[in-house]
């Protein structure tokens, strides 16, 4: 599969187990969304542009680099609210825009309620974070608002993927990597990920 990215990082498979562990919990589960969050983007943001910049150490005058691009956080409502700050100190001067989507219980489909992206883009490379690509109904329908707002450098950045989700955002967003803790086996009669980690949102609030 092009384009995904499952990391092979033994601080994300062992900070991945505890995450999934019915018994861990909020306290420690969002402290190991935030740990897993950043790790993973470490690894997204390696292809980020730099420009050349000098410094003075201490000793002499010597070549350096700074970032190039602006980027932007858009954490999908709620769940991936909890993402945002393991990734926000690697990148401080990110911007961070909010996308509010909840998924139908009914027919699993994505319905939006929060979106205050000003009307011209402000950054030029998004990190959507959210920890669960299930139907990925979510996502695509993100990456389509993305898109439309008129970014087209986008990441997706999930804790764990069903390979239904996987697909849908290849059918949809081919050109979207997707950099993830872990890839499982299905997803179940009700459209939960399985093995997964249950309701993300659930574990992180505190409102199973
Ligand atoms: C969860 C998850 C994703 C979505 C994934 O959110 O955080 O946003 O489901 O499912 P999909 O790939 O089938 O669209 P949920 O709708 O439970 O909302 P919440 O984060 O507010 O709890
Ligand atoms: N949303 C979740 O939080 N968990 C799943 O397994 C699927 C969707």
């Amino acid at each position: 599969m092009s384009n995904i990215y499952p990391s092979t990082h033994p601080l994300v498979a062992h900070k991945l187990t505890r995450l999934r562990d019915k018994s861990t919990q909020p306290k420690k589960f969002r402290e190991l969304v935030r740990e897993i969050s950043a790790l993973l983007a470490y690894e997204a943001t390696a292809d980020l542009l730099v420009v050349p910049r000098q410094v003075e150490t201490p000793l002499a005058v010597t070549n350096g680099a700074e970032l190039k691009e602006k980027i932007g956080l858009v954490p999908i409502l709620r769940a991936g609210l909890g993402m945002v700050e393991g990734v926000w100190g690697l990148m401080p001067s990110a911007e961070v825009w909010h996308i509010g989507l909840y998924r139908d219980e009914e027919t699993l489909q994505p319905v939006e309620y929060y979106n205050k992206l000003p009307i011209e883009p402000t950054v030029s490379v998004c990190l959507i974070l959210d920890p669960m690509l299930a139907t990925g109904g979510s996502a695509v329908a993100t990456v389509d608002v993305v898109k439309r707002w008129g970014v087209n450098r986008i990441k997706f950045v999930a804790m764990i993927a069903a390979p239904e989700g996987i697909q849908a955002m290849q059918d949809a967003h081919p050109d979207v990597p997707i950099h993830l803790a872990a890839i499982d086996e299905r997803l179940n009669e009700v459209g939960y990920i399985v093995p997964g980690l249950g309701d993300a949102g659930d574990r992180q609030f505190g409102t199973a």
